[in-house]
């Protein structure tokens, strides 16, 4: 066939592609059309409305009239906390009796995992491993819609750089670059294929916005900062969610500079349905719409409900305020009809694609769901994602991993036999089934079969009783080696779970001082949904594994890891402050006019007299049972134009008798700009596998998007100057630097 040929038959394919994708969006928009032609103004309002079923409550319960009624009658668009196929099906049923038979949308706090619970999302953040991220999701995601979901309100994309905030845990961490790669995997992973194939749920991207920078790091709190810092660093995380194709978003409970999220159509109409062009629809989060009222913005649920259609809120979860005053705003011309239609054929056009007017029953599977939900698959990926999430913080004497041939090992602590503990916050507990989660005990029972494992609890989690330690002491005297499970209990973070004091609970750290005082090598295991202190276990434990909450699988991901059987590859995503006075601590900082440079230079940059000016631990840090050796850094031009690229190639050498996988970062510093830039922002990063003695070349690329910045005006520019290119083991670990400089 001639090129020409080919040529034109490839031309003339994607044009017949295009128009059949064309063709089939009209068909969509056609179908939305004439359903909302056909609806009557309470309908409209009706799928606006939004509540939670009374199976789990994740808000303040409101219990109010019939909700089925209001079904049966089409007052509802959408539940939430619905559980498993048979009451989603019964609930569909009701909306099957309404006038215009518009089907119900089903959403959960699909958060990670549905009963195959994957590590809590701050874990799996540090696991940098965007493929395992995508597959979290996406197991997720299919066994969620094969339980009759249609949507989960994750991923949860935002920037926290207050450990004290409980909602660290379900996000990303403190970087907008590792942020937005995560928000897309997860968009990825649980849209899949896209919507109307029976696996996929829509994804909800949130909390619009900026909600993690809460002031002091207490939930709901207020945040005020300027719009570049906003653009900066909370929103880019969001626009990957939009680029990636999110279904919806979730305001959030917070004001911004003065205005709730909620009512906030700077974020909601001028940027995300605006700049962003976002074509889904806009949830309020729970009652988010009648807080207005208490946040002082509005004066009744009528103003609330006014403000919020207004500002582009487009479902109204559990306020009710839509329910009850959008038609009344609408007959006395407050609110055009335009805006009601709009949100509504934003909401009908997602239950179309989703195929659930062709079939309302579509995700109503009962052999589906029994098949799916923690199936074998599903399970050995949990347990390699969780093993990917750990953390090494420490390995002095290269006391990890521990030999399988160790005679006796004591395993102390309140976490080593919890169960659902593993799940950490967010979970969806079975009602009536834990057998599926594998305790930290269980999995280390199963792992070493002959040898003998002692064990003692040794103390609680916050009780302040030491009544357990003499026995906890006098099992590890019987011991080759000690290893001990401590930490928060998985509902100290979370939401509405910020704590002033972010050191370990109870009498803890002092159990492990008086285990550690027999003189036996001690293994430290830190179960937490966030950063903690624990300075002097960090000066004293030889060995220190974060554990974070890892899921269903812990006990064999963290046995897989004590014994070498995985390789601990894992990189901080957040920095670990030294005391919480020293919050906000983050990495990507601004220089100042007077930068510390060591802890001796006491006049200079904001600097405590009495604490170090840096982390405990440093946002990308994680050490390997290997070591790697960074060399060979080249760089293909030392001077670019906007338009050029720069090609970026380094060696990785693993040095050391474990296979492994490194995280290499690549960072950049722009010296001088018309503001002020951070002293280092991650661009890039790479995670490579290599076996002892290997070798690899790793290339990165150096673009215009890569050397771009808000500038005073908000507007996205280069400007010419020299910057700093790092590579390195972690944000502070740089092992290679070079110069380059950017012309007009
Ligand atoms: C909660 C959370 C939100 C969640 C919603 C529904 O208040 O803020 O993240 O998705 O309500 O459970």
């Amino acid at each position: 066939m001639s090129k020409r040929l080919k040529a034109f038959l490839l031309f003339f394919f994607v044009i017949a592609q295009f128009t059949n994708c064309e063709a089939q969006k009209k068909t969509i928009d056609q179908k939305v059309d004439s359903v909302l032609k056909l609806m009557t103004l309470e309908e409209k309002a009706g799928q606006l409305n939004q509540y939670s079923g009374d199976w789990i409550s994740t808000g303040p319960i409101t219990n109010d009239g019939d909700k089925q009624n209001q079904i049966r009658k089409g007052q509802l668009g959408s539940m939430l906390n619905i559980m498993g196929v048979k009451h989603t099906r019964q609930l569909q049923a009701m909306a099957m009796e309404s006038r215009l038979r518009i089907p119900l949308l089903f959403g959960q706090d699909v958060i990670h995992g549905y009963k195959t619970t994957f590590p809590i999302p701050l874990a799996e953040a540090a696991s940098w491993d965007l493929n395992a991220i995508e597959l979290s999701a996406r197991i997720a995601a299919t066994e969620a819609s094969a339980a009759g979901i249609h949507w989960t309100f994750a991923p949860m994309v935002d920037i926290a750089r207050d450990p004290r905030w409980g909602r660290v845990m379900e996000g990303a961490g403190e970087d907008p670059y590792l942020g937005s790669l995560i928000a897309k995997a997860r968009v990825k992973g649980f849209q899949g294929k896209g919507l109307g194939n029976t696996d996929a749920v829509m994804a909800c991207a949130k909390h619009f916005a900026a909600y993690g920078a809460a002031v002091g790091g207490r939930d709901y709190n207020s945040v005020d900062m300027s719009l570049r810092q906003l653009h900066e660093f909370y929103l880019p995380p969001f626009r990957a969610a939009a680029e990636a194709g999110a279904a919806t978003f979730m305001n959030s409970f917070n004001d911004l500079n003065g205005i709730p999220a909620t009512g906030n159509s700077y974020l909601q109409r001028d940027i995300l349905k605006g700049q962003w062009k976002f074509k889904g629809f806009v949830v309020s989060d729970w009652g988010s719409i009648g807080e207005m009222i208490r946040h002082g913005f509005v004066k009744n649920n009528y103003e609330a409900a006014l403000s919020a259609i207004r500002a582009g809120s487009d479902m109204d979860m559990e306020s009710r305020s839509y329910k009850d005053y959008l038609t009344k705003l609408v007959k006395e011309g407050k609110v055009p009809a335009s805006l009601v239609d709009d949100a509504v054929k934003r909401i009908l056009r997602k239950k179309i694609e989703l195929g659930l007017f062709d079939d309302p029953y579509r995700f109503c599977n009962d052999e589906r769901e029994k098949g799916a939900l923690n199936n074998p698959e599903h399970v050995k990926a949990a347990r390699e994602v969780a093993a990917k999430s750990i953390v090494l913080l420490k390995n002095g004497n290269n006391l990890l991993p521990l030999s399988k041939n160790t005679k006796k090992i004591a395993f102390i602590g309140p976490l080593v036999k919890e169960v659902k503990q593993n799940l950490g916050f967010w979970s969806i507990e079975m009602p009536d089934d834990s057998s599926y989660i594998v305790s930290q005990w269980q999995g280390l029972v199963k792992k070493m079969r002959s040898a003998d494992l002692l064990y003692a609890r040794g103390c609680g989690i916050e009780d302040t009783s030491r009544d357990g330690f003499a026995e906890a002491v006098a099992v590890a005297q019987k011991a080759d080696v000690v290893i001990m499970s401590i930490g928060e209990r998985r509902d100290m973070s979370g939401e509405a779970k910020s704590r002033s004091n972010i050191h370990l609970p109870g009498v803890q750290e002092e159990l492990v001082k008086a285990i550690h005082a027999t003189g036996k090598p001690v293994v430290v295991l830190i179960n937490a949904g966030r950063p903690l202190i624990f300075d002097w276990i960090t000066d004293n434990v030889p060995a220190i594994l974060y554990t974070w909450w890892l899921g269903s699988e812990a006990g064999n991901a963290i046995a897989d890891v004590l014994f070498g059987d995985y390789n601990p590859s894992a990189k901080l995503p957040m920095s670990f402050p030294r005391t919480e006075g020293q919050i906000p601590i983050y990495y990507n900082y601004f220089n100042t006019g007077r930068p510390a440079t060591s802890d001796n230079d006491r006049f200079y940059r904001s600097a405590y007299i009495d604490l170090s000016i840096h982390p405990k631990y440093e946002f990308g840090y994680g050490l390997s049972y290997t070591t790697f050796q960074y060399s060979d850094l080249q760089l293909s031009k030392r001077k670019i134009r906007a338009r050029e690229k720069i090609e970026v190639t380094m060696k990785l050498t693993n040095t050391g008798k474990y296979a492994g996988e490194e995280v290499v970062q690549l960072y950049l510093r722009d010296r001088v700009a018309t503001v002020v830039r951070p002293v280092k922002e991650l661009k890039d990063f790479q995670k490579v596998k290599l076996q002892p003695g290997e070798s690899k070349n790793i290339r990165f690329i150096i673009d215009k998007e890569k050397l771009s910045f808000y500038n005073d005006k908000l507007q996205w520019i280069t400007e010419p100057g020299d910057f700093d290119l790092m590579i390195g083991s972690s944000s502070a670990d740089i092992r290679l630097k070079d110069v380059f400089e950017l012309v007009k």
